[in-house]
């Protein structure tokens, strides 16, 4: 039997209707915040992703999944290698939202000088070659903002009111998501700051594991982020990125602090909050969903240098995105659900074979008035189709007998009520809207 990849997930019935949902609040929250939605290629070129994201993280260095054709491949094998490809034959899967994105705001010239902020939205499928596991998948479906051209601070705060409302609006019991905030600083105090984490790891060389011991050199911040036990009581008293800020980036979070104060908002700091990902710059962010056991359920940031390495003019950004398949299991772990109930529908009964002309036009005739209907195509009884449409959770039921044929009529029934009427075959469909209100 052919069979799913591991670490992804087939979205159908009250699953995909949880993923249309989460669009759904998605579009109207998002939509009154002046974002449209876009959206980039599911493959775009490696280095799109290692000039954003950064060559030395993990989701470049180990998750990411490389696309190759299979005459590509062919090419790569007789060569010995990918070395003689050229950059637009080197593709990925994204791995993330936001490197393409910007790539498709540099070369469609989204923030020209002068321009209002680009606000986008996206819902789609990423891929990292993770080890699955439960919150942990190798396909997933992220729904993420970016915001593009806007330095200010109070940009900072509405991105991250309007995620915990998002959560809010799915349903999510608010004191039971922690919302931790830091500043990355930027690339003149970061850089500062990388240096001192990296004297701090090697001070503490004969403590760190090896994995650690490499970080300090190619990605030292990463050290935080360690599963190891021995690293994480090391790096407590490691150098903290809020003690090493310059006085731009400090100004700058504190005001960010301040609106969300305004806003009433409940969060923790967190100066070993880094996350994966090399383009952040100041403000980051991270939720939480206490006791589900899946991890964070979004995280976002600001990328004030990333339009730049994507080859654009110097461009702020900040966004967020959430995983839909974490939130799932955490609202699950609450109690809650993201599922909507499935849709009811009109079921169109057939009396005798002779009938299923009748019953083939009156199908059709409530499907162009957009009313969801189902029919009997197997030859089943009058009894069992109605228990097809009880199954079906038909809310009406139009049946079509010999004399309604006769009389040019349909008898319309109402499951709910069981109340049953004579309707002529012109007026039908407009009665059977009515009773469905
Ligand atoms: P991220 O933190 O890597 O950020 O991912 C965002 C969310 O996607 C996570 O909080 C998690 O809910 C979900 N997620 C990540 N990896 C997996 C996985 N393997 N399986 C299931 N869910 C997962 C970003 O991707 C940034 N692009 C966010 C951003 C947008 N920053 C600025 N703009």
């Amino acid at each position: 039997m052919a069979q799913r990849i591991q670490g992804t997930e087939d979205l159908v019935g009250g699953y995909m209707r949880a993923w249309q949902h989460m669009q759904d609040v998605a579009r109207e929250l998002f939509g009154a915040y002046g974002f449209d939605q876009i959206e980039t290629p599911a493959i775009e070129q490696v280095d799109t992703f290692v000039h954003g994201i950064g060559a030395s993280t993990d989701v470049v260095r180990k998750e990411m999944f490389r696309v190759f054709s299979g005459a590509l491949m062919e090419r790569i094998l007789a060569a010995g290698g990918e070395g003689g490809l050229k950059a637009r034959q080197r593709m990925a899967l994204r791995p993330e939202g936001t490197a393409g994105v910007v790539r498709a705001a540099v070369e469609g010239n989204f923030v020209p000088q002068g321009a209002a902020p680009a606000k986008l939205w996206y819902a789609e499928a990423m891929f990292r070659g993770e080890r699955p596991q439960r919150g942990r998948l190798r396909q997933f479906h992220q729904i993420g903002v970016e915001v593009l051209g806007a330095p200010d601070a109070a940009v900072d705060a509405e991105c991250v009111i309007m995620l915990m409302e998002f959560y809010r609006r799915l349903g999510f019991d608010a004191t039971k998501l922690q919302l931790r905030v830091n500043s990355m600083g930027d690339a003149s105090c970061r850089t500062r700051y990388r240096e001192r984490v990296r004297t701090f790891i090697l001070a503490h060389r004969d403590e760190m594991c090896d994995d650690c011991l490499e970080r300090a050199d190619i990605n030292p911040l990463r050290a935080f982020d360690c599963k190891n036990e021995r690293c994480h009581e090391v790096m407590r008293d490691a150098p903290l990125v809020t003690d090493n800020l310059c006085d731009d980036c400090e100004a700058h979070y504190a005001q960010v602090k301040a609106y969300l104060d305004e806003a009433g908002l409940a969060y923790v700091e967190d100066p070993t909050l880094v996350r994966g990902l090399d383009y952040y710059t100041r403000t980051v962010f991270e939720v939480d969903a206490l006791a589900s056991g899946v991890g964070a359920i979004g995280g976002g940031g600001r990328y004030d240098g990333l339009m730049e390495l994507e080859g654009g003019k110097p461009t702020p950004g900040i966004g967020f995105a959430v995983g839909f398949e974490r939130i799932a299991l955490a609202l699950a772990a609450q109690g809650g659900t993201l599922e909507t109930p499935a849709p009811g529908c009109v079921y169109v009964a057939c009396a005798a074979p002779e009938q299923r002309q009748a019953v083939f036009s009156a199908t059709l005739a409530l499907r162009q008035a957009g009313v969801r209907t189902e029919a009997d195509y197997q030859g089943r009884s009058l009894k069992s189709q109605f228990k097809q449409a009880d199954r079906l959770r038909a809310s009406v039921c139009v049946v079509i007998g010999a004399d309604e044929v006769a009389t040019a009529s349909v008898t319309v029934r109402d499951m709910r009520t069981h109340e049953q009427l004579l309707v002529p075959a012109a007026e039908f469909v407009g009665r059977v809207r009515a009773l469905l209100g």
